[in-house]
């Protein structure tokens, strides 16, 4: 039987505490105790972005973290996005709109993490140039848009062009 460990974090601006399995990871938390959803799982080992959320407003991969190595943290997943408050919350409701207006999402399994990275890149407040976000993206997988209007949305966003 796994041990348990106390666990407390914010997530999406509210305060969850939960007595964990220490082997559970995040993304397993987040979907089975919490019920968000929203948080993708693919790969299960780090490689196709699906399961990525903020933690701390740093991208993570949610199948390689640990419940418990997020003791403390804030935790922002896409459900969350839209109703974070101040900046973050007004970026991510624009990255939503870009993402919509230009068509970046097709079956949609990618978007919560490509949103999350997207959200992470805008968020650090540099104009990147579109080689520079696709690097940024590169750990996001998509298997249906080519990447092309992703970038288009992004590019928008972090140019100021609509959506906000
Ligand atoms: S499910 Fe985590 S990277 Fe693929
Ligand atoms: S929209 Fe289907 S995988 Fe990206």
């Amino acid at each position: 039987m796994d041990r348990t460990r106390a666990l407390a974090m914010t997530v999406n601006g509210e305060a969850v505490s939960r007595d964990v399995p220490v082997r559970i990871n995040l993304v397993d938390f987040l979907r089975g105790e919490l019920g968000l959803t929203g948080s993708h799982v693919g790969c299960e080992h780090g490689v196709c972005g699906a399961c990525t959320v903020l933690v701390d407003g740093q991208s993570v991969r949610g199948c390689l973290m640990l419940a418990v190595q997020a003791d403390g943290a804030e935790v922002t997943t896409v459900e969350g996005f839209a109703e974070a408050p101040g900046e973050t919350g007004r970026q991510a409701r624009a990255l939503q709109q870009a993402f919509h207006r230009h068509n970046a999402l097709q079956c949609g399994f990618c978007s919560p993490g490509m949103l999350a990275s997207a959200l992470e890149l805008v968020q650090a407040g540099k104009t990147c140039d579109r080689a520079e976000i696709r690097e940024h993206i590169s750990g996001n997988y998509c298997r249906c848009t080519g990447y092309q209007a992703i970038v288009d949305a992004i590019e928008d966003v972090m140019l100021g062009r609509g959506g906000q």
